[in-house]
């Protein structure tokens, strides 16, 4: 059962989800072993509650059990949070969520989409996530789906999404988003040459997706 906005008192039973599945399952996170599975992250944590609290958020709960089966975590981003998230990037200690949002943060610094689509604000949807057991039924599309709905009600002319993998990518492209960017993984190297993020297979790329709503 698809519910959202995703009120307060469930915010604990997010959190607990994306322990057990995007915490160790999204191919960026994965593939730099950010987090082990079921074990808590204090950065990603405080990344999904402050976007928790835009009140933009949808979930899917099991209809038996009223467990927490799925989320699409949306936020809004505003001219100048990349900023703001990049200077406070770098007094975070964890060295592995370092390269992961700063990837993402230089990566939509570059687009500058305010200014492409010509919007004072967009609506961004962080983190999709279904738990394994539920996986490949299309929650994510119901998510994405239920997500648009959600920004064309409160008047966003356009949502974005950091598609890590093929998975995000085809539901993305399911629901009419279009790729802006696509940074192939094996293409992003360090200084000495080797690959930042090596992703399993069947990922490939990080694709910075778009949907126009005007
Ligand atoms: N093998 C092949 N294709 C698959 C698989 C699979 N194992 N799983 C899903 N797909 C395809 C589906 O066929 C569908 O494509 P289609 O529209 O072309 O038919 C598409 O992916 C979406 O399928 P859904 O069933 O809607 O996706 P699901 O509910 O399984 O959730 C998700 C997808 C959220 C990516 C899930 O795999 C997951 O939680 N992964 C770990 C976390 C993650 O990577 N999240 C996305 C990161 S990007 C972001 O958060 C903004």
């Amino acid at each position: 059962r698809l519910s959202g906005p995703i009120p307060e008192d469930r915010f604990d039973d997010v959190i607990a989800h994306l322990r057990w599945s995007f915490f160790a399952d999204e191919p960026l996170n994965r593939s730099v072993a950010l987090c082990e599975r079921g074990q808590p992250h204090r950065e990603l944590e405080e990344h999904a509650r402050a976007t928790l609290r835009d009140s933009l958020s949808e979930m899917v709960l099991d209809t038996t059990t009223n467990q927490v089966v799925g989320v699409a975590l949306n936020g809004v981003l505003l001219p100048g949070d990349l900023d703001e998230a990049q200077s406070k990037l770098s007094d975070m200690d964890d060295a592995k969520f370092r390269r992961i949002f700063g990837l993402l943060y230089s990566v939509n610094k570059r687009l500058d989409l305010f200014d492409a689509y010509h919007v004072d604000r967009i609506f961004e949807c962080r983190i999709l996530s279904v738990d394994n057991r539920y996986r490949g039924r299309g929650l994510a599309r119901q998510l994405l789906e239920r997500s648009i709905e959600t920004a064309k009600a409160a008047g966003f002319q356009l949502v974005k999404e950091d598609a890590t993998g093929l998975f995000s990518q085809r539901a993305a492209d399911s629901m009419g988003f279009q790729t802006v960017h696509e940074l192939p993984y094996e293409e992003y190297k360090d200084e000495a040459g080797r690959i930042v993020f090596p992703i399993e297979a069947p990922h490939k790329s990080l694709k910075i997706m778009v949907k126009e709503l005007r």
